[in-house]
């Protein structure tokens, strides 16, 4: 499991995290939700190592991790896709992937991750020898999706997959993130403004508000809370009744 215990961090003399519980566990996916500004890509960073933890602590499969690099953190199975991809554009989608793998320091006679993933994105087959930049938001968020497997994490941070997408690539990209837990045996932390999708998707979830934990339980729980209906969802804060049927 990955554990986020009472965890305070934030930029120069600014505090933006206030003591943040969390839990991760493998074979999950976890929806943090919040608006823009609540601290949802500094709790991404700060588990993933790339910045300090001020107070509190992080714990990794029962070892603590809060002072160790977000190298180390990846070689021992944490690893974050941050928001915005940044994949090499020069090199091909199959060199990006394997290049996963080289950044934890996994080397050897395993099968290329390129290979071993082409079952869950269907655009490795389809484009391996195009080159990243020339690829479309969506295909690019697959490819960065694929590299950050292609280095094995137990855990798998996602901050804000689905920014600058359609919402058909979206839903495309919510299908992926679907078959990579049918698939593989890695939590998944989605870091989501997308609050509706993240929420339909994920099977627990966190409300991130002021750098605090607000509400948090499954994620249909979450949704049907009168206050996320009212401030992420455009609902009118009642919960769905329990008679009649359940909408399509
Ligand atoms: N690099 C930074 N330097 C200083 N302040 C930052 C930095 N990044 C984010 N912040 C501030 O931290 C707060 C939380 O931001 P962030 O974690 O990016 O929110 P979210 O991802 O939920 O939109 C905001 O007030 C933001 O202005
Ligand atoms: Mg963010």
């Amino acid at each position: 499991m990955l554990e986020a215990r009472d965890v305070v961090s934030g930029y120069g003399s600014v505090s933006v995290l206030h003591g943040v519980d969390l839990e991760l566990d493998r074979e999950e996916i976890v929806a943090v939700v919040g608006a823009n500004g609540a601290g949802k890509s500094t709790l991404a960073r700060t588990l993933a190592g790339l910045l300090p933890l001020r107070s509190g602590n992080i714990i990794l499969d029962d070892t603590q991790v809060g002072a160790s690099s977000s190298h180390s953190r990846a070689r021992h199975g944490l690893i974050m896709v941050p928001e915005g991809r940044r994949l090499f554009a020069g090199l091909t989608v199959r060199e990006n992937i394997n290049l996963g793998r080289s950044a934890v320091g996994k080397r050897g006679s395993d099968p290329e991750p390129a290979d071993v993933l082409g079952d869950i994105f269907p655009i490795i087959k389809e484009r391996e020898n195009q080159r990243a930049g020339l690829l479309s938001g969506g295909e690019q968020q697959q490819v960065a999706l694929a590299r950050a497997l292609a280095g094995r994490p137990r855990y798998l941070l996602l901050d804000e997959p689905s920014l600058g997408l359609s919402p058909a690539l979206t839903t495309q990209l919510f299908e992926t993130i679907a078959r990579i837990r049918e698939h593989l045996p890695v939590g998944i932390l989605l870091v989501e403004q997308m609050v509706d999708r993240a929420l339909a998707l994920a099977d627990r979830a966190y409300v991130v508000e002021r750098g605090r934990v607000v509400l948090s339980g499954t994620a249909a729980d979450v949704a049907a809370s009168p206050e996320v209906q009212r401030a992420y969802l455009g609902g009118a804060g009642s919960a769905p009744a329990s008679d009649g049927p359940a909408a399509p």
